[in-house]
């Protein structure tokens, strides 16, 4: 009886701790991207991210008008630093320091990595021009024609968000598409 709950919570563990290792990436920054994706044969994604509201949205939490915002909701110190602000307005929010590369700046608030995944393991050249390894490294490919963007803006886009008042995806999309121009 003993061996049997022995190896019953055995497994227990053996899952519980190989869900926690599942594989992880590691975090490099939005400089990085842009060493790559900043020309125009190739789409200045960069650019376009970076005149994007998105680029700013650390930055927001910053302002006295953030600050009163955090306040209304009985938030104890700075917006900056709350939880309940950064989960939408920062990236990585919750990954331990340990994850994040030496540029990495939580100052670019929602950057590449927020939608594509944490680039260390894609990020190299013969890596990104193949798109199954990219992905099996870590790339998320989110798609505007399947539906799957649309609902990963919505988990920020949403009612939880104390100035939200809609989402309309299509025009939203085309304030930051940044697509690869036909050849
Ligand atoms: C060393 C150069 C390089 C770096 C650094 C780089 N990329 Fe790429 N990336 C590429 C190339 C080349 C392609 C293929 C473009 C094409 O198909 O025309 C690509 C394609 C992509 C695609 C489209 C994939 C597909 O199959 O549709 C995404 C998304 C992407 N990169 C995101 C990123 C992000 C996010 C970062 C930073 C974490 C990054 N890249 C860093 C070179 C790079
Ligand atoms: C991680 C959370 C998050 C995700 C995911 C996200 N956004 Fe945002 N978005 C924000 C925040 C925060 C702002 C406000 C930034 C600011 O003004 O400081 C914003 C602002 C914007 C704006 C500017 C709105 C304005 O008032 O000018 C557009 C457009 C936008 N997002 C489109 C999208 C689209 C399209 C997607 C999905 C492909 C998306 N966002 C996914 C957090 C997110
Ligand atoms: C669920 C995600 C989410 C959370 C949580 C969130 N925000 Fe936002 N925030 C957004 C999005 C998305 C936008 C842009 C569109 C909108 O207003 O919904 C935004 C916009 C803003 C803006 C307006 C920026 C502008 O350009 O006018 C301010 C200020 C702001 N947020 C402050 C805060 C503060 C302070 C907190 C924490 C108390 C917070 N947000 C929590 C998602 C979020
Ligand atoms: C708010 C989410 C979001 C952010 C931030 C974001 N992307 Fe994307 N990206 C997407 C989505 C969604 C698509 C898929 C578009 C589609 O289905 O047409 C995409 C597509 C791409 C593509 C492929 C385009 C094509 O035509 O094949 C590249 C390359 C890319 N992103 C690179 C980047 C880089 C580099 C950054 C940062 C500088 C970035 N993205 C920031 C959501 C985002």
């Amino acid at each position: 009886m003993k061996t049997i709950a022995l190896t019953v919570m055995a497994i227990a563990l053996t899952s519980a701790w190989s869900y926690a290792a599942a594989p992880t990436h590691d975090y490099v920054g939005v400089t990085v991207c842009k060493m790559c994706h900043q020309t125009a044969k190739n789409g200045e994604q960069f650019q376009k991210w970076q005149a994007s509201k998105h680029a700013q949205a650390y930055k927001t939490l910053l302002t006295p008008e953030a600050q009163k915002i955090a306040e209304a909701k009985g938030i104890k110190g700075k917006a900056s630093e709350a939880k309940e602000c950064l989960e939408c307005h920062e990236t990585a929010y919750d990954a331990p320091a340990s994850q994040l590369g030496p540029k990495f700046n939580k100052e670019d608030g929602v950057q590449c990595e927020t939608c594509h995944g944490p680039g260390k393991d894609y990020m190299k050249m013969d890596i990104m021009k193949d798109r199954a390894k990219a992905v099996a490294n870590g790339l998320t490919l989110l798609s505007v024609s399947d539906g799957s963007a649309q609902k990963f803006c919505e988990t920020c886009h949403n009612k939880k968000s104390p100035t939200f008042k809609e989402f309309d995806f299509k025009k939203m999309w085309a304030q930051i598409a940044h697509p690869v121009p036909q050849k």
